[in-house]
């Protein structure tokens, strides 16, 4: 995370219902219920949150990755111009898509089979995509038209420090304010070039973050049915996170000119663009041995609340209402348990 994305999640989280939201219910009341939850083998209230906040990301993330299906599957220059990146990319693409709408379809339905709520993001598909070929006009939750990526990701994976360590990592592409769509059908060919590079960065970056975040809720959940939930789901992302960060080998650079977006040529083995395994980094507890795992698990790095906040501070959610934030925003601080 930049210096910059830092504030605005600060900002985000000074300015949003978080603040609201733990005042209004408290903490206690939740651990209490929890106890007792326990005690009689049911699945607890902050599993039940945990769980909704899962329903909530993967409809977020559905709700993109439909986007990115859409174009792969009616607009052929954007499916070319994915798979001049990765012959496999638009596929994975369409596939991803119908993985992540089974996650929050059973989620949900898990939900509803133990008498809980389903968590219904509907009225807040507002935002109307851009009118190009292959993308239907309707309202979606994502803007993928103003992204800014945190490709940190790349290096972060690649090296021995870990961000629950305090360890930082650079950017290895500029990413700001970026289409990763085209935003009409008259792009030149140049320009869908650098858009697919953006998109391709994001692609990898939004499993990378659902990977992290499946694994850092482990220890708070113990109902079995909780625990196989999120230790069968959580890997799917991490399998998706592992493709397409290997598709990342295709990127071949591009610069706009403006400093907005400067991606480099990470094609044939440069900048150790090979590197695509885990490397062994700092974990746990100082002292202990380095260890290939995902990164970062702290829920103060990976949870609920710094979730939401970068998906904010990546542009995602530009255009959304301030209800559609104040419902993602209660959700995470409930998942988190501090409310
Ligand atoms: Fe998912």
């Amino acid at each position: 995370m930049t210096t910059s994305s830092s504030a605005d999640r600060r900002r985000f989280l000074t300015h949003s219902a978080l603040g609201t939201a733990v005042a209004a219910v408290g903490i206690a009341p939740l651990a209490a219920r929890d106890a007792e939850a326990a005690s009689a083998g049911r699945i607890s209230a902050r599993e039940v949150a945990i769980l909704k906040f899962l329903a909530a990301a993967e409809l977020v993330e559905a709700d993109l990755w439909l986007q990115y299906e859409e174009l792969s599957r009616r607009n052929a220059s954007y499916r070319a111009a994915l798979e001049d990146v990765d012959e496999g990319l638009s596929d994975y693409a369409i596939d991803t898509q119908e993985d992540e709408e089974s996650h929050a379809a059973f989620i949900n339905a898990f939900l509803v089979s133990i008498g809980e709520q389903p968590v219904n993001l509907d009225p807040f598909r507002t935002i109307l995509p851009p009118p190009v070929t292959g993308l239907r006009r309707t309202g979606r939750l994502t803007n993928l038209t103003r992204l800014t990526v945190d490709t940190s990701y790349y290096t972060r994976y690649r090296g021995i420090g870990n961000p629950d360590f305090g360890a930082s990592f650079a950017q290895i592409a500029t990413i700001q304010n970026q289409p990763a769509i085209p935003l009409s059908n008259a792009t030149p060919a140049r320009q869908l070039a650098g858009i697919v590079q953006v998109a391709a960065f994001h692609f990898a970056s939004i499993e990378q973050g659902g990977t992290s975040l499946y694994s850092q809720f482990l220890p708070f959940v113990r109902h079995p049915d909780v625990v196989r939930i999120l230790a069968a789901i959580g890997p799917t992302e991490a399998i998706h996170f592992a493709h397409f960060r290997q598709s990342l080998e295709g990127i071949r650079g591009f610069n706009s000119g403006d400093g907005r977006l400067v991606v480099p040529n990470l094609t044939g083995g440069r900048r150790e663009a090979r590197r695509v395994m885990p490397r062994p980094c700092a974990f746990l507890r100082s002292g202990l041995p380095r260890c290939s795992v995902v990164r970062p698990t702290a829920p103060a790095n990976a949870g609920a609340r710094a979730a939401a906040t970068g998906l904010v501070a990546s542009g995602l959610f530009a255009g959304q209402s301030q209800a559609f934030l104040n419902a993602v925003v209660a959700l995470a601080a409930a998942a988190d348990g501090v409310a």
